[in-house]
Order: C-alpha cells, then sequence, then structure tokens
C-alpha cells in the first residue's frame, strides 16, 4: 500500500475502461487465419492528407510555447471552413477555441464549467462514454434522456451529439431546437459534439449553432474534432465555438491549466480547415466501404438501425450483445458492443467503417460465407 496522503483520486469516481473488456474477443478474433478486422474503434487508417502532413512541418522549427487560444490564422481558418461546409455564418475568429483533440474538452468541460457535486449532466441514452467520464471526474451526477425528454430542473450541461455515436442517428433542426429549448427552460449551457456533422450520408446534419436553429449563441457551444474529417486522430486535433462569454472563460481558464494545442498541431488544423478536398475524398472512401459492408450484415441477419450519418452502422439481431459480439469475433471481426454507450444498447453491436479497403472486404467475404 502506497505510504502517501493521497487516498482517493477523480479517477475512482470511474468506470472500468470500456474497451479494455474487449480483450478475450480481440484474442479469438487474432487467431483468424485471414487475421483480425477491427471494426471496434472510429479510428482513421487512412493517411493524412500530404497538404496537411506538410503545414505540419512548416513550423516544425519554431520552438517558442504556442497560444492557448491558437493562431489568429487558425482561428480564422476554422471560421471559414464552419461557413463554407455548415452553412455556420455568425461567428467571430475570437469565439473558436483549440483543443487536444475533443475528447479533451468533453472529458474536461463539466470541470472547466465550474460544476461538482449537486450538478446534473444531462447526456442522451445512447452515447459516448466520456460525456459521463467527465461528469464523474467534475463530481456531478448523470442523468441518461431518451429521444425528446426534457432534462430536469438542477441540470447545469446538456450534451447533444448528432450524427451520434453509435447510432448514427441525425437529429433535424427542429429537434435541435426543441433540445436547446428544453436546456434554456432549466437554465443548462448546451453542448453539442458535432464531431461527424460532414459525415452526413441519407441525411444532411445541422450544426446546433445554425441560424435556423439557434437565433443568439448563448449558453450554446459545438465542439468539433478534426479526427474523423481530416484523419488526424493522432495529431489531437479539436475546437470548439459557440457563445463568446463562455468560450472566453474557457479560454481563461485552460491558459492557467497548459491546455495548449501544439503549434505544428495548429498549422496543420488550419490547413485542413481551410481545404475540403480531402474532405471530399475521405467521404468517399466511407461511403464505398459503407455501401459494402451495410447489405453484407443485413445478409448475416442483422437489422441496421439508424445510422443515416457518421462513422457506424447500429446493428441488432435481436440477441444479447456478448453474442454478437463473439459470432464477429469468431469470424475474426472485433465490434463494439451497444452496452458500452448505455444500457439500452444492450442487443446493438457498433460496426465502425474505419478499416482499410483490404479489410473491409475481408469482412464481407467473411459475413458472406456464413450468410
Ligand atoms: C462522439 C464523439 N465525440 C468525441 C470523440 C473524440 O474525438 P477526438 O478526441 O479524436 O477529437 C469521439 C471519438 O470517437 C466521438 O465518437
Amino acid at each position: 500500500m502506497s505510504g502517501s496522503t493521497i487516498r482517493r483520486t477523480p479517477g475512482d469516481r470511474l468506470p472500468e475502461f470500456p474497451w479494455d473488456s474487449l480483450t478475450e474477443y480481440r484474442v479469438l478474433a487474432e487467431t483468424h487465419a485471414g487475421g483480425v478486422v477491427d471494426l471496434s474503434i472510429g479510428t482513421p487508417v487512412d493517411p493524412v492528407p500530404t497538404p496537411i502532413q506538410q503545414a505540419l512541418a512548416s513550423v516544425a522549427d519554431q520552438g517558442g510555447y504556442p497560444t492557448t487560444h491558437g493562431t489568429a490564422a487558425l482561428r480564422e481558418s476554422v471560421v471559414g471552413g464552419l461557413a463554407r461546409r455548415h452553412g455556420i455564418t455568425d461567428l467571430s475568429p475570437s469565439d473558436v477555441l483549440p483543443v487536444i483533440g475533443s475528447k479533451e474538452l468533453v472529458a474536461w468541460l463539466p470541470t472547466l464549467l465550474g460544476l461538482g457535486s449537486g450538478d446534473i449532466v444531462a447526456i442522451p441514452e445512447l452515447s459516448y462514454p466520456t460525456y459521463e467520464a467527465g461528469a464523474r471526474l467534475a463530481g456531478a451526477e448523470v442523468v441518461r434522456l431518451a429521444d425528446g425528454q426534457a432534462p430536469p430542473p438542477g441540470t447545469a450541461l446538456v450534451w447533444l451529439n448528432s450524427p451520434s455515436n453509435p447510432t448514427g442517428r441525425v437529429l433535424d433542426v427542429a429537434a435541435l431546437r426543441a433540445a436547446v429549448g428544453a436546456a434554456r427552460e432549466v437554465g443548462a449551457v448546451v453542448a453539442s459534439d458535432e464531431c461527424y456533422l460532414a459525415l452526413g450520408w441519407e441525411a444532411e446534419p445541422r450544426s446546433v449553432l445554425d441560424r435556423d436553429v439557434v437565433s443568439d449563441h448563448t449558453d450554446v457551444l459545438a465542439v468539433h474534432s478534426l479526427s474523423k474529417s481530416a484523419n488526424l486522430a493522432g495529431y489531437r486535433a479539436g475546437f470548439v465555438t459557440g457563445d463568446p462569454a463562455l468560450v472566453q472563460r474557457l479560454l481563461a481558464t485552460r491558459k492557467h491549466a497548459g491546455m495548449m494545442v501544439p503549434r505544428p498541431v495548429q498549422a496543420a488544423m488550419a490547413a485542413a480547415m481551410a481545404d475540403d478536398e480531402h474532405l471530399v475524398e475521405q467521404r468517399a472512401r466511407y461511403a464505398a466501404r459503407r455501401d459494402l459492408l451495410a447489405p453484407a450484415l443485413r445478409a448475416a441477419g442483422f437489422a441496421i438501425e439508424h445510422s443515416e450519418a457518421g462513422l457506424y452502422l447500429w446493428a441488432t439481431r435481436g440477441e444479447d450483445v456478448w453474442r454478437s459480439v463473439s459470432w464477429f469475433a469468431e469470424r475474426g471481426i472485433l465490434v463494439a458492443p451497444g452496452s458500452f454507450y448505455g444500457p439500452a444498447g444492450a442487443a446493438h453491436v457498433r460496426v465502425a467503417l474505419t478499416g482499410t479497403d483490404e479489410r473491409i472486404a475481408s469482412a464481407v467475404e467473411r459475413l458472406s460465407d456464413s450468410s
């Protein structure tokens, strides 16, 4: 036992890291003669676009500290990119704050907003596990809201996520507007995680900052990631934007806390947000993989629900989730159990589109052999 006076850390309030419980299925999947096809994590498998790599390297000689607020060039590029890609027109560069990948912001936002014991953080019924982890790190309580359900009194922060991880569901303008209205009723801040906004297939995802959703950005934040849209997961590149006053308060705290995005990554982000060509190419890769995987899953007896956008297929055969996970693992395919995202996911698996073309083809072949 440690002799120090440290008895409890915020980590004690966190559950086991979900993906650690997949180890036994990974071991099984790795025994497949064709090798494992890992579709359990939404990590990019395609290279970082060359102009973005060049932008990263272009400032590799600069040894000074980066600023917490990021370069003016980065913030201007973000504002331009959001206007061009998503029609968000009323942002100022000073409202943009780079973050060290959006997971960092998701995990620390409740703490940075001063939430703690007695506060409630509302998250979607099925959602990315870090919303809950961030609330617990701050010592706040978590409630899961079913579709359209209003947050209870005492809620200080409401997380939205459209397109959703894991379901791929898209909230339309009316649903986004209703969610913001319900949050404002109880005085909660809305944080909309929009990391899959550029990946709409059968629906066009809209931002919470869209003028059709809110006429002013008070108490509303949008969180963006370049991991999925520009393959920058390894660079750790995201940003938060929206309510100018909230952004300034986050900036003030983050300056003290050393939450700075490295200068080369800032340059890479600026290049990524200034160009749409790489995004068009990456979208086409995911669309092609989706077009192969979805029919193969259906032929193997799975129903695919939602999944109209984002990086995943939300599939079920109406059986216990571990039975499905095991069935895939026997075929050398690793998928994520829906229960990682909330109790409502106990009969679903999440199948990521993030395999190389070769790995996706191999998965499709294995699924076809079993149908
Ligand atoms: C909904 C959601 N938010 C945030 C993240 C974190 O992304 P990153 O930290 O790479 O920006 C992920 C990653 O998969 C995600 O699915």
